[in-house]
């Protein structure tokens, strides 16, 4: 799904940012500015064209988080599919999250071709070491969560992801294209599953209300911190990689989101949103920085649940990658046998 700690750090040392300085020898020179060109034209850099090192590391750091974003964020909703109350829910449900599952495949992939094996990225994310959006270290406490998550949420990454099929990353670019598409099914289903419920019971409305009330304000922080905070995001905008600020980001989502609220029946909880007649946007109140750093750095509610859960599911998983590469392997021989 998902957005906003592309910015963020992973517990490495962010190395290699500074590259944008021109290399030393005539050879690299050339192949910067060549590149340069590329970027400002609006053009697209391939897996084997010459790139700074800056700007590799900062997308497989980005392409990375997203996927381990994407598989992690099968969890929360995952926990619902034996509980959803129909047929109808349950199928919706279970395309959502093998959805999740398909994006996280596709932005290994995208980010395999800049030289990073998916072993050294799962390594990452299993150690604890990289970063996924912290959205997804919270617990879905009723069904009308897996209704606010597909709204909100899903909204929050259409909002970030649009953008990015015009990065300048082509095989990330591209992966983003069909991401998007579904990410808007996963929208539609959350919003038109609060919709019903909003038409049921005094309960059922108590329960998409206190849903709202909860992932409101962990929505907005999802852009990631504001932009005078993000001192590498003026870069990433260089590079054709960061189309929009976090600022400007959450900013539309606002806009957006609150004419939606209003045809649900639902109040955003937030005493300080309100139209600005000279902006002509919504000003928000203040977001809680604090809550999300902590999130961010392991604190979170479900953050340990969260890893844990991926690393059994990777070493439950190990009988079925023995299998696949010791199949591979007997028919490598075999047709080395014909061949012969
Ligand atoms: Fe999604
Ligand atoms: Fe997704």
């Amino acid at each position: 799904m998902y957005t906003q700690s592309f910015s963020v750090a992973d517990s490495e040392a962010r190395a290699g940012l500074k590259s944008v300085t021109p290399p030393p020898t005539s050879e690299e020179a050339a192949l910067q500015a060549h590149f340069d060109a590329v970027i400002d034209a609006d053009g697209k850099v391939e897996p084997r064209d010459w790139m700074p090192e800056g700007y590799r590391k900062t997308l497989v750091r980005q392409i990375s988080q997203h996927a381990h974003s994407e598989i992690v964020g099968m969890l929360p909703e995952g926990n619902w599919i034996s509980r959803a109350p129909s047929l109808k829910r349950k199928a919706i449900l279970i395309a959502k999250v093998q959805d999740e599952g398909g994006h996280g495949l596709y932005l290994y992939s995208a980010a395999e071709t800049l030289g990073t094996s998916r072993d050294q990225m799962l390594a990452g994310l299993h150690s604890g070491k990289a970063k996924y959006s912290s959205i997804f270290n919270y617990p879905t406490l009723n069904w009308a969560d897996v209704g606010v998550i597909g709204w909100l949420v899903d909204g929050a990454a259409i909002m970030n992801q649009i953008p990015l099929c015009r990065c300048s990353y082509g095989p990330y670019a591209r992966a983003m294209i069909r991401v998007c598409k579904e990410e808007s099914f996963h929208q539609r289903q959350g919003y038109e599953a609060l919709l019903v419920m909003m038409q049921g019971t005094a309960e059922q409305k108590a329960m998409v209300q206190d849903a709202v009330n909860r992932w409101w304000w962990k929505c907005l922080a999802m852009f990631g911190p504001p932009d005078a905070d993000s001192p590498n995001s003026a870069q990433g905008m260089r590079w054709g990689i960061k189309r929009i600020s976090n600022d400007d980001l959450r900013q539309k989502f606002v806009d957006a989101t609150v004419p939606q609220a209003e045809v649900l029946g639902v109040t955003l909880p937030d005493p300080d949103l309100k139209w600005n007649e000279e902006r002509q946007h919504h000003d928000y109140g203040a977001i809680d920085w604090d809550e999300f750093w902590a999130t961010v750095n392991g604190h979170g509610p479900c953050n340990k649940e969260r890893l844990s859960t991926r690393v059994k599911a990777w070493n439950d998983g190990a009988w079925v990658r023995d299998a696949a590469l010791a199949h591979a392997r007997k028919q490598k021989e075999r047709s080395m046998k014909e061949a012969a």
